[in-house]
């Protein structure tokens, strides 16, 4: 055999070595805990054949507590490039095979590569977590590694997307480089994300609780807001990320693709003429509405289980990847609170920073009352919403069903927060409050004077009716030019695509400022 052939026999022998990763026995072990490895999740995620690995050969450079001999090609992150959809993405997947895929400073610079180059090429980026944390044989070094990462994921915010997939442990301060990305995705039963574990959790606070009580995916897609999707499967994480990527654009200067629909233009929804119920304090379901306009009903929620009494997703309006925000009156009634209006102002900005059009389906009575709300702040998380919305410069559409009242109606995308086109259905109630809060408040000293109790409640329906037939329409807000047009429900789809088509060229920019100083 030639030298050359030998060299090539040598090669290929490494890549065989590199590709099983920390060795049989651990993928076995990674197999019977019911997780893929990491090169296996590569392959679902990607088209196929399409991987090309960066960083085969990359070895730690750790000689302290026996680590010389602990070594494995690639060092437990594996790294590369490939496509989705025939589209450029970056990704890197943490090999639990390997040193449990704690992160070594050898390991944070292959991230750190495929994080560059993404910048370089404007693509996304996609990070599989499955990891015990820093390495802890490497001391600093490892500590340097996650804050090159961090930094990298601040500087990519809002210029290329980052998705972050959990799907084991993602323990300690290796938890903030998925929160700084765009969206995180847990595994039901396999992954968990916390600061502080049970053991420390227990000494601390003398609490006793489980990993999955503390950091499951359900804790995190149900009460801390912190993930955005959750799956059953490996194999049905992979396929949401895939889904989201469709409707996002590679970067902060391109627009999401098009999708050719056969949905037409100008399909009617008659249902939608009889949607409200009657009276005012009865729910319908938000997601009719979406599902009636939108092409084909696809919609793809994001924080489907938290806060619910707010919708947030993705959808398409004749093949145009938007944004959709919409109250929920099944829910709260809809009410604006604190975790309703953080959960939207971080999809607000989202869409306006990937310049992805937003529509807005408003039916809110407010903001929900009380201490709880007024002690954990929510003037400023409300304001985070209402910031969001006067700060976006991507189309915004709102089309108001029912209520619209106070704070709530300016905060959800009003045309005085340069809402480009804002529609009302004839059932729309726009006012500053409702009829029961106004008729106490302007004729309480009435009220009172009628001592007689069915003479006062005659009383108080008169006066809710000369509000109602005042106040509680779509034209007094028509009358200013406050809403574009009313329209009829059924032919809403066609409003919104006429109005994305008018708006396509649209083009609005904030002062220059060096950033803005959002209430955090
Ligand atoms: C080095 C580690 C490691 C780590 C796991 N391993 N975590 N090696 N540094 N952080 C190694 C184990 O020694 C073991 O090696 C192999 O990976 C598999 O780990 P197991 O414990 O056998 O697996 P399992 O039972 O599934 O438990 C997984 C685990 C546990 C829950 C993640 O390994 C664990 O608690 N690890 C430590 C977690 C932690 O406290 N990390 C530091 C967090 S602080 P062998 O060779 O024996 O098979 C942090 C700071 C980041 O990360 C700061 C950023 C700013």
């Amino acid at each position: 055999m030639s030298n050359q052939l030998d060299k090539v026999k040598e090669l290929i022998e490494l890549r065989q070595k590199a590709r099983l990763g920390g060795g049989e026995k651990r993928i076995e072990s990674q197999h019977t805990k019911g997780k893929y490895t990491a090169r296996e999740r590569i392959d679902m995620l990607l088209d196929h054949g399409s991987f090309e690995e960066f960083d085969m050969f990359v070895e730690h450079r750790s000689y302290n507590f026996g680590m010389e001999k602990n070594r494995f090609l690639g060092d437990g992150v594996v790294t590369g490039y490939g496509t989705i959809e025939g589209r450029l993405v970056y990704i890197y997947a943490q090999d639990f095979t390997v040193s449990g895929g704690s992160l070594s400073e050898m390991h944070a610079q292959k991230i750190c590569k495929v994080m560059d180059q993404a910048m370089k090429m404007g693509a996304p980026v996609i990070g599989i977590n499955d990891s015990g944390g820093a390495r802890i044989q490497e001391g600093v070094n490892a500590l340097a590694g996650y804050s090159e990462i961090f930094q990298r994921n601040i500087l990519a915010s809002g210029v290329i997307p980052q998705i972050s997939g959990i799907f084991g442990p993602c323990a300690g301060g290796a938890v903030y480089s998925p929160a700084l990305t765009d969206f995180i995705l847990m595994t039901q039963g396999t992954s968990y994300m916390f600061l502080t574990g049970p053991k420390v959790v227990k000494t601390v606070t003398g609490e006793d609780v489980t990993q999955e009580q503390l950091g499951g995916a359900s804790v995190h897609t149900t009460k801390s807001g912190v993930a955005h999707f959750s799956a059953q499967t490996e194999e049905d994480g992979m396929k949401l990320i895939r889904k989201l990527l469709s409707y996002i654009p590679q970067n902060n200067v391109e627009e999401a693709p098009l999708v050719i629909t056969d949905d037409p233009i100008d399909r009617l929804e008659d249902s939608l003429n009889d949607i409200i119920p009657d009276s005012p304090n009865k729910p319908y379901d938000m997601y009719e509405v979406i599902g009636a306009t939108v092409d084909n009903g696809e919609f793809l929620e994001v924080h489907a289980d938290y806060a619910k009494n707010i919708i947030v997703g993705f959808a398409r309006f004749n093949g145009v990847s938007v944004g959709v925000v919409a109250n929920q009156p099944k829910f709260l009634a809809g009410v604006l609170d604190i975790n309703a209006s953080r959960k939207a102002a971080r999809f607000v900005r989202f869409c306006d920073a990937f310049n992805i059009p937003l529509v807005t389906f408003v039916d809110v009575p407010g903001f929900l009352p009380g201490t709880g709300q007024e002690y954990g702040g929510v003037i400023t998380h409300g304001a985070k919403l209402l910031y969001a919305y006067g700060e976006a410069t991507v189309p915004k559409i709102t089309v108001t069903l029912r209520k619209s009242y106070g704070g709530a109606h300016i905060v959800m995308s009003c045309k005085q927060l340069r809402g480009d086109i804002n529609y009302a259905w004839p059932t729309a109630e726009i006012a500053v409050m409702g009829a029961d809060g106004a008729v106490e408040v302007l004729y309480n000293k009435e009220i009172a004077a009628e001592k007689d109790p069915e003479k006062q409640r005659a009383v108080i329906e008169e006066k809710k009716k000369e509000y109602n037939d005042l106040f509680t329409n779509p034209y007094v807000a028509a009358r200013y030019g406050y809403i574009d047009d009313v329209i009829e429900p059924r032919n809403t789809r066609f409003r919104i695509i006429r109005a994305l088509q008018q708006l396509q060229t649209k083009k609005l920019e904030n002062p220059a400022k060096k950033h803005d100083n959002l209430p955090l």
